[in-house]
């Protein structure tokens, strides 16, 4: 697939057909995943795949906020990927001292990278994900035994998509671009 046309066409999807997710396709796809940028090349990402289907129920049940497109969106899909950071490596120096005065940011910035690049190696592979990021991280931290020391930066379902949802609107490039 052109790249630009997999970066426009790429969609969130919330709904999917029953056909499972394999292993091997989301290794497939973290092979690709793992050329994303990270802060100093720290590889600071890390995924977990969730096939155990009383474990992604139990998440989207009991920590997703009451917000049920999250909830739906989860048990509609075949698997659902946790997208993990380890602490204290995007933005910080060997000895633990804050590169820069952002802190943390970094942390989320490689975990949004590398959240794209496998939702772009999974839309040319004919799979659909949507990104969530409403969900309750200690709950699901609980339930699915994420390591101490790790963040979960977004939850990835993922499956082969039921529906072709139009792109919601985006503002023109006029109103985007600033040019000095
Ligand atoms: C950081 C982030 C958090 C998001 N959280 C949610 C969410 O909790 N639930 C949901 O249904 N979609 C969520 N989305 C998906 C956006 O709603 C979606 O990307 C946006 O509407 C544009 O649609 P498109 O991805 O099809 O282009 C999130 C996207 C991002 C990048």
């Amino acid at each position: 697939m052109e790249l630009k046309e997999g970066i426009k066409g790429r969609r969130s999807i919330r709904k999917f057909t029953d056909e499972p997710v394999t292993k091997e396709q989301i290794e497939e796809i973290v092979e690709v995943a793992r050329y994303a940028p990270t802060w100093k090349n720290c590889q600071s990402v890390r995924y977990t795949l969730i096939l155990d289907k009383g474990i992604r129920d139990r998440i989207a049940n009991e920590a997703v906020m009451g917000f049920e497109w999250n909830t739906k969106s989860i048990m509609n899909a075949p698997a659902l990927i946790l997208v993990c950071t380890v602490d204290k490596r995007s933005g910080y120096e060997r000895d633990g001292s804050e590169s820069t005065s952002k802190g943390e940011h970094w942390q989320s910035y490689d975990a949004g990278l590398a959240s794209e690049a496998f939702c772009l190696a999974a839309h040319d592979m004919g799979l659909g994900t949507v990104i969530l990021g409403i969900y309750d991280e200690a709950k699901v931290k609980e339930i699915a035994g994420v390591a101490e020391g790790e963040k979960i930066s977004a939850l990835i379902p993922i499956g082969r998509p039921a529906e072709s949802p139009e792109a919601p609107k985006r503002k023109e490039v006029a109103d985007l671009l600033r040019v000095l």
